[in-house]
């Protein structure tokens, strides 16, 4: 498709979204009165320095496609409050994943974004407890008024309809990749745990940014086919750079993946091996949204950041 819309920077795009999902990250958490410790682990396993990928998926999936790009330049201006809860509940969720990730029952991680993980810094019941709470908070978002009014269920059920079997082959993919310790496991055996453990989550961001702009059939599929591609491709690259990244660069222990003998796309492939996969993957992913957005959409500005990331 050719360029017909302003050509808005991601990371021009990105500031104001971003701040916008840390104020309502705290108003949500502080919302629910929650307990100390378990109040302090959700919020410092919420609030410690991640990517924001996830939301950033959602956000840019439905800006691009409403083409709302030029409004949201202005600081003023505000995503509609079902995208802000859609943000708010995929971040949960991948916060959530990240606290039980780390706990020595799984990866045995003490560092995470730089700082102590959360089992680390308030013990493990608080870690675990915190996982919990976060994954069920995340679900609740979607009955949450701050961000889903009355006339809003039919949209905040289709949501959940994406969100809730990514959540849950999340946690499928997390026992694959378990059980998938000390094994020589072929490529579409590590293809299946990585579309689950990672892969679904980022494709649900998309699709329910989509969701939410309304899109036509067409378009769904061509982003779906997208975020199927960029979510592989995500957790192959999270794979390489557990190898080619130091500690300080991560914020989180280099080498984990060795010292549990994990499969990863390293280890099948090779580092240059699974580059050029990722590379392939990458590539794909914009061919398919091509189709339906302008070259210079969001979204593929989106792959561009993910391409070139460095932790
Ligand atoms: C790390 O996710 C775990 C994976 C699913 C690969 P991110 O790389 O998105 O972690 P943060 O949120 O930016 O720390
Ligand atoms: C985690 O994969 C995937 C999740 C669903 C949390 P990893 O175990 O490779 O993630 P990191 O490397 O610890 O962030
Ligand atoms: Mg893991
Ligand atoms: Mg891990
Ligand atoms: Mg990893």
């Amino acid at each position: 498709m050719s360029t017909t819309v302003p050509d808005l920077t991601f990371h021009a795009f990105a500031q104001p979204v971003l701040a916008q999902l840390e104020v309502d990250i705290r108003a949500y958490l502080a919302g629910k009165n929650l307990p100390d410790p378990l109040a302090a682990a959700c919020l410092y396993a919420m609030t410690n320095g991640g990517k924001r990928v996830r939301p950033l998926l959602v956000a840019s999936s439905f800006t691009s496609i409403t083409a709302h790009a030029q409004a949201i330049t202005d600081a003023q201006a505000q995503l509609p409050s079902t995208v802000r809860g859609a943000m708010l509940a995929v971040e949960l969720l991948h916060g959530y994943s990240l606290v039980h990730d780390d706990l020595p029952c799984m990866d045995d991680d003490d560092l995470r974004r730089g700082r102590p993980t959360t089992h680390i810094a308030f013990g493990e019941a608080a870690a675990l407890l915190a996982g919990d709470m976060l994954q069920n908070l995340a679900f609740e978002v979607f009955a949450e008024p701050m961000f889903f009014e009355a006339h809003d269920i039919a949209l905040s059920h289709s949501l959940l309809t994406t969100f809730a079997p990514a959540a849950r082959r999340m946690i499928m993919g997390q026992m694959l990749d378990l059980n998938g310790e000390h094994r020589d496991l072929s490529q579409a055996g590590l293809e299946a745990i990585h579309r689950d453990k990672t892969g679904a989550l980022i494709a649900a961001s998309v699709r329910m940014g989509a969701l939410c702009a309304h899109a036509d059939a067409a378009t769904l599929t061509a982003v779906t086919t997208f975020a199927e591609h960029i979510g592989l491709a995500f957790q192959v690259q999270d794979d390489i750079l557990d190898v080619t990244a130091d500690t300080t660069q991560l914020g989180k222990p280099a080498g984990s993946d060795e010292k549990l003998a994990k499969s990863t796309y390293v280890k099948l492939l090779g580092v240059k091996g699974a580059q050029d996969y990722a590379e392939s993957l990458f590539a794909q992913a914009k061919t398919a949204l091509d189709r339906v957005l302008p070259t210079n959409s969001l979204l593929h500005q989106l792959a561009n950041w993910l391409w070139q990331r460095q932790k």
